[in-house]
């Protein structure tokens, strides 16, 4: 089976997972990225089914519409019982790293909301330890130079995404060879540092269902 293959298998669990409990008034969150373009396409074929989405990126939003789903803001919704999202990394905890595509701050802010975070990957995702792909932070421009300093402080090597502003109108470093051992506490730790919007540890909020998609067919991992 292709990667693709693997993303599609998985986009398909998650809307199979969700599908029995929508109803006309339901409104999912949706996340960004390839994985998360296969679950859109997927649900598309249901918008019948349900009220609309909320979208963690302008491109999602857009992918929405193209397909005719409702896009809603979030200060709008009540209730949002799904959010769904790929991730870069993911740990036998849920525990994630995200923001390969630089929507982390909005896929936080959703997945905060949702009372279920489902994610879908594919197997090369999961690992037994957070940190070999590079911990994406979204930082204020004119904060960009001290927040690199600071990581450097915790043992990392930040690297500045040239040419990306995310769809706040901020930078993105990325910090390559971070030691992760407590997840939890190095999110907070790095939040801390002023400038900071937020980096794409997913612990204080891990995911809440992984479907893994894999050659054996899609596994479900949960906490
Ligand atoms: C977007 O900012 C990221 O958090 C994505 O969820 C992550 O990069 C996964 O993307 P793919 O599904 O394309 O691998």
């Amino acid at each position: 089976m292709t990667q693709d293959q693997l993303k599609q298998a998985v986009a398909q669990a998650a809307l199979d997972h969700i599908l029995p409990k929508l109803e006309s008034r339901s409104v999912i969150g949706v996340g960004t990225g390839s994985t998360a373009n296969f679950f859109i396409d997927a649900l598309a074929r249901h918008k019948m089914d349900f009220d609309g989405a909320v979208a963690s990126s302008e491109a999602t939003a857009e992918r929405l519409k193209k397909h005719g789903i409702p896009v809603y803001e979030l200060n709008g919704v009540n209730e949002l019982e799904f959010y769904v999202d790929g991730a870069d990394e993911s740990n036998a905890r849920l525990e994630l790293i995200k923001g390969g595509g630089a929507a982390l701050t909005r896929e936080k802010i959703v997945a905060a909301v949702a009372r279920t975070f489902i994610c879908i990957a594919d197997q090369s995702k999961l690992v037994e330890r957070l940190g070999a792909f590079p911990l994406p932070v979204e930082v204020i421009p004119m904060a960009r130079s001290h927040v690199a300093r600071e990581l450097v402080k915790l043992g990392g090597d930040p690297v500045y995404r040239e040419g990306v502003k995310t769809d706040n109108g901020n930078v993105i470093l990325d910090v390559h060879n971070l030691m992760i051992g407590h997840a939890p506490e190095l999110e907070a730790q790095i939040n801390n540092i002023v400038g900071v919007v937020t980096n794409g540890l997913f612990a204080a909020r891990p995911a809440d269902l992984l479907l893994l998609g894999t050659s054996e067919g899609v596994k479900t991992l949960t906490r």
